[in-house]
């Protein structure tokens, strides 16, 4: 896929990714969380993967293959943690608010990794 049509999906698979920890994050507030709950974890496992499909269609796109970066590296880790957080979220609703500060910080990092492409 190209450079243009991966990073669209890249971002948009962020918006929705943080989009689905706010739902569970509600669900966990809720007396009956049943749907909001599931749909969360839903929207959490297809961005995450979309997310991670995006990222290697711009590293394809602008041929970092050959000497992967370290911020792009330290970036996948980041993805790793997301994607684990949400267990956290979800099991340890006592520490959301402790999870959320985590889950905007590795957002926060990532973000900045990305544009700022710092030389690690
Ligand atoms: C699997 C791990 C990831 C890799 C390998 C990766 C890689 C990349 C690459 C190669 C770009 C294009 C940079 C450019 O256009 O010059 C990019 C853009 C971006 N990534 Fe990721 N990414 C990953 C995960 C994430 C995560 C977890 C977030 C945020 C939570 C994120 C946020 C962004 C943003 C905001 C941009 C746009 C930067 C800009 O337009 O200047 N990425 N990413």
């Amino acid at each position: 896929m190209g450079y243009v049509p991966s990073k669209i999906i890249h971002l948009i698979s962020l918006a929705v990714l943080f989009l689905s920890f706010g739902m569970i994050l509600a669900a966990t507030l809720q007396t009956n969380p049943g749907k909001l709950r599931k749909a969360g974890f839903i929207l959490h496992g297809i961005s995450w993967l979309t997310l991670f499909l995006s990222a290697f269609g711009l590293v394809s796109a602008l041929g970092m293959h050959a000497a992967f970066p370290k911020w792009a590296s330290v970036k996948t880790v980041i993805w790793v943690a997301l994607g684990l957080s949400v267990l956290l979220l979800a099991k340890r609703p006592k520490l959301s608010g402790i999870t959320m500060l985590l889950i905007s910080g590795l957002g926060v990092a990532a973000i900045w990794l990305a544009v700022a492409k710092p030389a690690l």
